[in-house]
């Protein structure tokens, strides 16, 4: 940690800003390009920028076959560590490489091409990473759900993303339950407008389900069936332009929203982040200890780490239960971990079941040099807890799906910038991060308002949403012309650290996963008693966050008698609709909901409120009388549910 560091940042950062082109030619260099590109920007159509408009390349083979080719293959590539089924088992590369270039001779037997989208449904296992690779090996672009959606969700993405081939699993094996995926995935065939024309499940022995035995318009098969003979396929290349995946997120409506990867400029940033932020190197191992699903597992465990030839762990388990709460140092121990990086929520969990880090000294930690975290605001306890039972440093890293690596972080590879806790300290090089008022101007030092970036943004990051460049300019480039409105807000110090202060947009963050109070809402107003409502995400221990919904009732429905029951109903609907992940718990009955005269409604105000916070009530407020009844309630924040 040192002066060195912070000039040598602001060096690599102005640079980066300064001279963007020879910047990321130069990054370039660090992957293998059938074509190289001969340019970095083009800037001929803003607000759409594209990275490497005449490169040409393969991001599998980048992945894998590079590394191979290089003399790493006996190296390790993946350890998959899965205390939940007591399997562990490491992938060579060789032997990753071998497997990634079957499945994808099975997909393509199955006519999956260049431009075609699969969905993925897949638990925590090396499939997972192989139905991803294989894809990218054919130029077909995947779009994974997280298994944690229940069947609406993964509907609403499946016409969406229109897959030609679905790949899923009989079953995911959680720490108390087996979930069951294939009748979620039958659920969400059966009301999707889109069907693939192949579906491949991978069974597994916890729960084997019934494969292709009903009359379907699609075939169904099993992943060994299609697996076992295939031919191996071969690299097929793309346009760096190319898209390679989409992963939705939510926003605040019900409609998630692709964000769509693409090839080249991904490629380049990833790599170019595991050394430079990261401090990841070849041959060496990153536990991401996330979820294939989320972004952070796109791009730390899969891509990221394989890219750099570096080791992942893929770990199907929880930070606490499975079997303690020293799970992840025994992790660290066996695969001599270098960074982990996981959500501030699982250190909060891990601390509450050993808050004196006992669990810690069982193991030898000595190959770990940082500690990354990030999906959500670190908070200052949770900092310092994991500061001192761990002693190295701890890394608050920003960033979202839409940009693919940190937009913030302490830059560890350039240089370790002194820590501030409650800051994800910079800007990383390419991101050139502004504070704005309402108006757009930029505001000083200290002052509280809109984080946003200046266009155009770096390589790795969304160059649209999927098939809806409009909701893309409506949704992120409207709100402030030539910057990017990343929805958090926040501000920046004398120094030049960055404050996330939290969203400025209704999305919830509950434990690290990023939820739309539109999708809880229109399950809850599904439910025939309910004539209104809303979902708030309030401050919680663990969670970081934990939704709240608040309903009025259809005239003529009895609220003292039949409340309970509609509440329970409410809940079980809300799992059943949006998925366990949501963890709605309290549903409050009440008479009206504060709006302005407009028709909003007011959930900052009532999330505020229920924070604790004595908000600004907006002067365009139609009923000040409605808020002031709810103050009470909102405030209450024991488990127990408000009358009616
Ligand atoms: N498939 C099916 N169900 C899933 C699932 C999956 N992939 N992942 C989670 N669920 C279910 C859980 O079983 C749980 O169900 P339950 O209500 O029946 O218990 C529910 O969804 C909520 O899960 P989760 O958010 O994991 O909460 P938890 O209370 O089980 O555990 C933590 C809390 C903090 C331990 C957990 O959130 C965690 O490990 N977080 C790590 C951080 C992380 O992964 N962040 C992602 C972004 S980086
Ligand atoms: P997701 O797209 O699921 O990764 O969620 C992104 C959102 O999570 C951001 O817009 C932030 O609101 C929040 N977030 C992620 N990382 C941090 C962080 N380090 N500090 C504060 N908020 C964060």
């Amino acid at each position: 940690m040192s002066d060195d560091a912070v000039s040598r940042y602001r060096q690599v950062y102005r640079r980066s800003l300064d001279e963007p082109e020879s910047f990321w030619l130069e990054a370039a260099d660090g992957i293998d390009w059938v074509s190289r590109p001969t340019r970095a920007l083009d800037d001929s159509n803003p607000p759409f920028y594209r990275w490497y408009p005449d490169g040409e390349l393969n991001v599998c083979f980048n992945a894998l076959d590079r590394h191979v080719a290089a003399g790493r293959g006996g190296q390790p590539a993946l350890h998959y560590d899965s205390p939940v089924t007591g399997i562990r088992r490491t992938y060579s590369y060789d032997e990753l490489l071998a497997r990634v270039a079957r499945f994808a001779g099975a997909l393509s037997s199955l006519g999956v091409e260049k431009g075609d989208t699969v969905v993925v449904y897949l638990p925590m296992v090396p499939e997972a990473v192989i139905t991803m690779l294989a894809c990218a090996r054919l130029g077909a672009v995947h779009s994974v759900v997280f298994g944690g959606f229940a069947p609406a969700e993964l509907a609403a993405r499946i016409d969406d993303a229109k897959p030609k081939v679905v790949v899923s699993a009989s079953c995911g094996v959680e720490p108390t339950r087996v979930v069951e995926y294939k009748p979620m995935l039958d659920a969400a065939l059966g009301r999707s407008a889109h069907k693939p024309e192949s579906v491949i499940v991978l069974q597994r022995e916890q729960c084997p389900a019934a494969v292709g035995e009903r009359d379907t318009d699609w075939e169904e098969m099993t992943w060994d069936e299609v697996d076992a003979d295939a031919e191996p396929a071969d690299c097929v290349t793309v346009a760096a332009t190319d898209p390679l995946y989409v992963l939705y997120t939510s926003g605040t409506t019900g409609r998630p929203k692709g964000v769509v990867r693409d090839s080249g400029g991904y490629a380049v940033a990833l790599a170019w982040s595991m050394g430079n932020l990261y401090d990841v190197h070849p041959g060496e191992t990153m536990f991401t200890a996330s979820d294939v699903g989320w972004v952070v597992g796109h791009s730390y465990i899969v891509y990221g780490p394989l890219l750099a030839g570096a080791a992942t762990v893929l770990y199907e388990g929880k930070p606490v239960g499975t079997p303690d709460a020293g799970a992840y140092w025994r992790v660290v121990d066996d695969y001599g971990v270098v960074a982990l990086f996981t959500a501030p929520t699982a250190f909060r969990a891990i601390k509450k079941e050993d808050s004196a880090a006992e669990l810690v000294g069982r193991y030898d930690l000595s190959s770990l040099r940082a500690l990354f975290l990030a999906g959500e605001r670190l908070d200052p306890d949770t900092y310092q807890w994991a500061t001192d039972a761990l002693g190295v440093p701890v890394i608050d890293h920003w960033w979202q799906t839409e940009t693919g690596w940190p937009i913030a972080i302490n830059p560890k590879g350039i240089g370790l910038m002194p820590l501030k806790p409650g800051s994800p300290t910079v800007a990383a090089p390419g991101f050139d991060v502004r504070v704005l008022d309402d108006r757009g101007d930029e505001l000083q030092a200290g002052q509280e308002g809109a984080i946003c970036v200046r266009l155009p943004l770096p390589p790795g990051t969304l160059p649209t949403l999927w098939n809806d460049d409009e909701r893309y300019v409506s949704g992120y480039l409207s709100t402030y012309p030539g910057h990017y409105l990343t929805g958090d807000g926040g501000h920046v110090d004398d120094d030049g650290y960055l404050f996330v202060m939290g969203r400025t947009d209704d999305v919830l963050n509950v434990a690290g996963h990023r939820l739309s109070t539109g999708s809880l809402e229109a399950a809850l107003a599904g439910h025939p008693a309910v004539a209104e409502c809303a979902v708030i995400g309030v401050a919680d221990d663990l969670k970081g966050q934990v939704p709240r919904a608040l309903v009025v009732l259809k005239a003529g429905v009895d609220a003292a008698t039949d409340g309970e029951l509609i509440r329970a109903e409410l809940v079980a609907r809300v799992r059943e609709e949006v998925g366990p992940v949501a963890a709605l718990r309290r549903v409050d009955v009440v008479s009206a909901l504060p709006k302005t005269r407009s028709g909003k409604i007011l959930r900052r105000t009532m999330r505020e409120l229920a924070d604790g916070g004595s908000p600004t009530v907006p002067a365009t407020i139609e009923d000040a009388g409605v808020l002031d009844a709810l103050a009470p309630v909102l405030r209450d924040g024991g488990g127990a549910v408000s009358p009616g």
